[in-house]
């Protein structure tokens, strides 16, 4: 087979590491989600790896996010997965070369170089981590990984065909939910509210996530919930989520959790995540 045709499809995962992905908290959510085919259309407003949507694959999406390099980054995935695919093979797992590739500047680049970069960035950089400083650069350091997949052809081509007719927006949590309606499924999984001052992490964006913003969420959740949607939310377990929450006709669940952001290796214990569903499950 010469090297550029398409291989065997693996089913579809998340092609990218990111903090707070669900991909190791499926098998606890599996009870509390909806069934596929109830679903008449999938929001996914924060999609970082976009575990949740892989795993439901329903037949009508909605993906979003702020953060406009990675939304194009699925753009690309989805439309051109094979010029994606060459653009990562001369990418290499060297710090100096690492160093060069994140001091591009990312306007100069062509959209697939872009998301080639952007990918490239996420299997080399220190914990798979997305942070961005003051100017919105990307600012995590060189990792430690022995032999990072960094061109991972099988599980690209995967996504891509799972995400062919997927609509993917750069946008607000509040703009992407604007047409959901009655039989519509939306999972929101924002950055979390901390436990503590240095617990959690925050700053998938110059923006970052604050109480206000966690105010505006729990707005539209009640909102949707009027609206006939069935709407499933991720939280930390602090004080702030259960008084948004609590009181109103929704159901409250806990999961226990294995984080590794912290670089604080005795900190990275099983903590208590909430899950809440506006529906009975
Ligand atoms: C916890 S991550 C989502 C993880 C995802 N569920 C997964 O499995 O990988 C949160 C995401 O929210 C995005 N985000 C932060 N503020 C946002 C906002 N106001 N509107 C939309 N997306 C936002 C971040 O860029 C980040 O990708």
């Amino acid at each position: 087979m010469p090297s550029s045709s398409r291989p065997f499809i693996a089913e579809a995962a998340p092609f990218l590491k990111w903090a707070g992905g669900k991909s190791r908290l499926l098998s606890q959510y599996q009870p509390f989600l909806p069934p596929g085919d109830a679903i008449r259309r999938y929001y996914e407003p924060f999609i970082g790896s976009a575990a949740l949507y892989f795993h439901l694959q329903p037949a009508a999406a909605r993906l979003s996010d702020c953060n406009w390099k990675l939304v194009e980054t699925y753009r690309v995935v989805r439309d051109q997965p094979e010029a994606l695919i060459a653009a990562l093979q001369p990418h290499k797992n060297e710090k100096s070369y690492y160093y060069e590739v994140r001091a591009q500047n990312p306007r100069q680049l062509s959209p697939v170089e872009r998301a080639a970069r952007l990918i490239y960035m996420n299997k080399t950089c220190y914990n798979g981590l997305y942070r961005e400083n003051q100017k919105g650069e990307f600012n995590v350091p060189f990792g430690r990984y022995k032999r990072p997949k960094i061109c991972d052809r099988e599980r690209l081509y995967a996504a891509s065909e799972a995400l062919q007719g997927v609509d993917l927006c750069h946008e607000d949590f509040a703009e992407a939910i604007a047409d959901a309606g009655r039989g519509d499924f939306v999972y929101f999984d924002p950055p979390y509210v901390p436990l503590n001052a240095t617990s959690s992490f925050t700053g998938y964006s110059r923006y970052g996530f604050d109480d206000g913003d966690h105010r505006r969420l729990a707005q539209a959740v009640h909102e949707l919930t009027a609206r006939g949607c069935q709407v499933m939310l991720s939280n930390s377990s602090a004080p702030l989520v259960y008084n948004l929450y609590q009181g109103h006709d929704y159901h409250i669940e806990q999961v226990q959790a294995r984080r590794n952001i912290n670089s604080k290796t005795h900190r990275r214990g099983p903590v208590t995540e909430l899950l809440i569903m506006n529906y009975r499950p």
